[in-house]
């Protein structure tokens, strides 16, 4: 995808703030702190168009941004962070339930692990919820450049064998090095356009 606007359109708690489903739409989901935001920013080439923080919980809302006027990337909060106060966290359930329920024009939901970690029950409930409204993610493993490249291999191997999924179903990438920008892209577009 050659990027040639992106920008941010608005954020979003319940549906009547969503904006309207102009284009396909791709959501970005994970445990908070693993690179979320960072990953959004490298797509579209932009250093800050999404905040990023070292502070776990800072995306608190579901933040839409478009690219080219064709297509809307979903920064959607982190979960499973447990310093965000206990009402932030009330509301997460709800928020990202109704939204991945809800939202039409969602064409997929990319689930962002940090590559030096096993999946825990959280990644777990997630995938099997996803699965229960018939959304795949797209499985991205993100950090890479924390780890060699054979312990990289090794950490796929481990995290494929945990979610029972494909190796090669998961793509290695890095917000730093931008490892694995293009696999990124083109599966978003697959998803997004077909
Ligand atoms: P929340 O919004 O709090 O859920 O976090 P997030 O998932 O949006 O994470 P964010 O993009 O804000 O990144 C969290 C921290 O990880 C920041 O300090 C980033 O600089 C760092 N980070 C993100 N991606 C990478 C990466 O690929 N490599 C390295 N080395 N650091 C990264
Ligand atoms: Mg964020």
């Amino acid at each position: 995808m050659i990027v040639k606007s992106a920008a941010f359109i608005t954020s979003a708690v319940k549906p009547d703030q969503y904006p309207e489903d102009l284009y396909p739409e791709v959501a970005f989901a994970g445990r908070s702190n693993v690179g979320k935001s960072s990953l959004i920013n490298t797509l579209v080439n932009r250093k800050r168009l999404v905040k990023t923080s070292s502070t776990p919980g800072r995306t608190q809302l579901i933040n839409f941004f478009s690219v080219n006027d064709s297509l809307f990337l979903v920064d959607l909060p982190g979960y499973g962070y447990a310093k965000v106060p206990a009402a932030v966290k009330r509301k997460w359930g709800p928020m990202i339930e109704t939204y991945l329920k809800g939202r039409d024009s969602l064409a997929a939901v990319v689930l962002i692990l940090d590559i030096r970690r096993l999946p825990g029950i959280e990644e777990q409930n997630f995938i099997d919820w996803l699965n229960l409204y018939r959304r795949t993610p797209i499985l991205v493993l993100t950090k890479a450049d924390k780890l060699s490249k054979i312990k990289r291999q090794k950490q796929a191997r481990a995290i494929s064998a945990a979610l029972s999924v494909d190796e090669s179903a998961l793509i290695q990438f890095s917000a730093k090095t931008r490892l694995g920008k293009p696999a990124v892209w083109s599966a978003v577009e697959r998803a997004a356009f077909g």
